[in-house]
């Protein structure tokens, strides 16, 4: 007798910058009804949120757990997806200028943001029915998750992707060189911190997108979460 199929699952996708995991996570969710969490977005918000308070960088590693409950950041769950405030405006475009990108790893680096984003993450999973991207998805914040997933592709991929999303125009070389040097250097504090540091989670399924179209790696996915489901 096989394994009794599974329903409600939680699904965790991690990867490098630029890897097409908050993409891809998205599609899965939709075609399975299911919530899709960034958790990038969450550190992009408290990043937002810092500097918009006027905080100091170099104060940054002096943050309690009351200052970041006193910036007024918010999640919410709606249909399909997490919904993110500060105070009572909805976030959205300003989660990606190019000063939340340079200064987001610094921020997701501090103990005190990922103890603080913990429950809030978890929380999110409580019901099942979760497709949730990031660093430490599958291997820190959801190590039960049901499908395990980890997208890796060659950093100038990741950068021609990026810029494409960024500005809808395809890039110039000198353009790719300038935005792997950004994302490298991204990928490297990400890596190398000492807290949930990006790491491929153990028996998860990893996929390198280089040379896949959109739809392969989508599919490759969903094969395996119908796998679980039938
Ligand atoms: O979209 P991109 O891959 O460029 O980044 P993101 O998913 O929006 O995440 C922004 C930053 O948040 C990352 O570079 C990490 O520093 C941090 N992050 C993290 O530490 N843990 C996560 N689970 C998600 C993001």
């Amino acid at each position: 007798m096989g394994e009794t199929p599974k329903t409600r699952l939680i699904i965790t996708v991690d990867g490098p910058a630029g890897s097409g995991k908050t993409t891809t996570a998205k599609e899965i969710a939709a075609r399975l009804g299911y919530r899709h969490l960034d958790s990038g977005a969450l550190y992009r918000a408290l990043t937002y949120a810092l500097l918009k308070a006027g905080i100091r960088k170099s104060d940054w590693p002096r943050l309690t757990s009351d200052d970041l409950s006193g910036l007024g950041v918010r999640a919410e769950a709606s249909v399909g997806v997490v919904d993110l405030y500060l105070g009572g405006a909805l976030l959205g475009d300003e989660l990606r200028t190019p000063e939340v990108t340079r200064d987001v790893a610094a921020v997701a680096k501090l103990r005190v943001v990922r103890i603080w984003l913990l429950d809030i993450q978890r929380n999110l999973g409580l019901h099942g029915s979760l497709v949730a991207d990031g660093r430490d998805m599958g291997s820190v914040v959801f190590p039960d998750a049901d499908l395990k997933v980890f997208l890796v592709a060659s950093l100038e991929e990741r950068a021609r992707r990026r810029l494409l999303q960024d500005t809808g125009l395809h890039p110039t070389e000198s353009e790719v060189v300038a935005e792997a040097a950004r994302i490298h250097a991204r990928d490297a504090i990400d890596s190398a911190r000492e807290l949930s540091p990006l790491r491929c989670p153990e028996g998860a399924l990893e996929i390198d997108t280089t040379k896949l179209e959109f739809e392969e790696q989508v599919l490759a996915i969903l094969t395996r979460v119908i796998d679980l489901t039938e």
